[in-house]
């Protein structure tokens, strides 16, 4: 068994020699480092990894309490901390293991110190673990959503290859999304699901005909069912995939309006989610300020009178408003150019 390096906040040498005692009889070999105010102790912690600290109740400059609250606002806030008192003062003991300490230990105890302290040991280890367990799986997790986003946007970029008009629609599509997302006060997590959605949003263009997509005149009531399938087809690519967000949701939902107005379902007001509307209005927005071969593009003006009209009625009456406030107030702009 390797050195015991212990941090010992006593106030006199005596102490630490009965403790280096103490620790040998119980089977360690201590490396004992003292000190007896609050600034050398936070130093020490600081410039030394220690493997448990003891601490004397009775402290003539500061408090075992302070000490214990020095400890756990340090670098090694996990450290165990073991009270060591000259008389067992239950309320003392009591409260400091409140306060986070370990164990309490009376010095006329010493035999009690070796089993406190070899458990007090374990359970810093099992802790360290857990901890380093939990970074672990919060590095893996982030690697994993970054991943994700990378093939989303790989998939985004192959549906936009086929489609010179609609390239880069679904990236200022996210773009807008997100913006709208934040505006409407969605937590982090639930606005990166928007932006994922909305980048793919019409990822089910990938099974129509590039000619009809860049068809250069208005399209024929047929033709327009067939563009309109992008919805069901996305919603097919994507539906077995488990995202932790409703992504196949946001694809097939993205023409449905409020008053059953929108495809492919003609789905009503609640049926829509929150997710959908967002990504509806971002779409039609984006949609309207952009060029098509067969219509000049809208003004500003003119694509925020559209969705104040539909205020409410076709679109998503907070979404809609949080959308005129960001563009009224110039505080949104798209990245790319249309
Ligand atoms: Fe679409």
């Amino acid at each position: 068994m390797g050195s015991l390096h212990v941090l010992a906040i006593a106030p006199s040498d005596d102490v630490v020699a009965q403790l280096d005692s103490e620790l040998r009889q119980a089977g360690f070999r201590p490396e004992i480092e003292r000190v007896e105010e609050a600034a050398t102790l936070a130093a020490q912690l600081k410039v030394q990894r220690f493997d448990l600290a003891v601490v004397a109740a009775q402290l003539p400059r500061f408090s075992a309490a302070s000490a214990l609250e020095v400890v756990q606002s340090s670098p090694q806030g996990d450290l165990p901390v073991v009270v060591m008192s000259e008389d067992l003062d239950l309320t003392t003991a009591v409260e400091l293991m409140h306060r986070g300490a370990y164990d309490f230990v009376a010095t006329q105890e010493a035999l009690r110190l070796g089993p406190v302290i070899r458990r007090a040991l374990a359970e810093g280890e099992g802790r360290r673990q857990q901890l380093s367990d939990r970074q672990a799986l919060r590095e893996s997790n982030q690697r994993l959503r970054e991943a994700l986003s990378g093939t989303v946007h790989a998939i985004a970029k192959a549906v936009e290859a086929r489609d010179p008009y609609t390239a880069g629609h679904q990236r200022r599509v996210a773009q807008l999304a997100e913006a709208l997302a934040w505006g409407l006060g969605l937590d982090p997590d639930r606005v990166e699901g928007v932006r994922l959605g909305a980048a793919i949003h019409d990822i089910g263009k990938i099974t129509i005909p590039a000619e009809l997509l860049t068809k250069p005149s208005t399209l024929s009531p047929i033709e327009f069912e067939v563009i309109k399938t992008h919805t069901g087809v996305g919603q097919e690519i994507l539906g077995d995939i488990s995202f932790p967000w409703p992504v196949a949701e946001m694809v097939h939902h993205h023409h449905e309006r409020l008053d059953g107005s929108g495809y492919p379902l003609g789905l009503q007001g609640g049926q829509i989610g929150l997710e959908a509307r967002i990504v509806g209005v971002a779409d039609v927005v984006e949609a309207m300020l952009s060029y098509r071969p067969y219509r000049p593009a809208k003004t500003l003006e003119e694509a925020m009178e559209e969705i104040r009209t539909g205020r409410g009625v076709k679109y998503d009456a907070g979404v809609v408003d949080v959308c005129r406030d960001l563009f009224g107030s110039e505080r949104f702009e798209f990245e790319s150019q249309f």
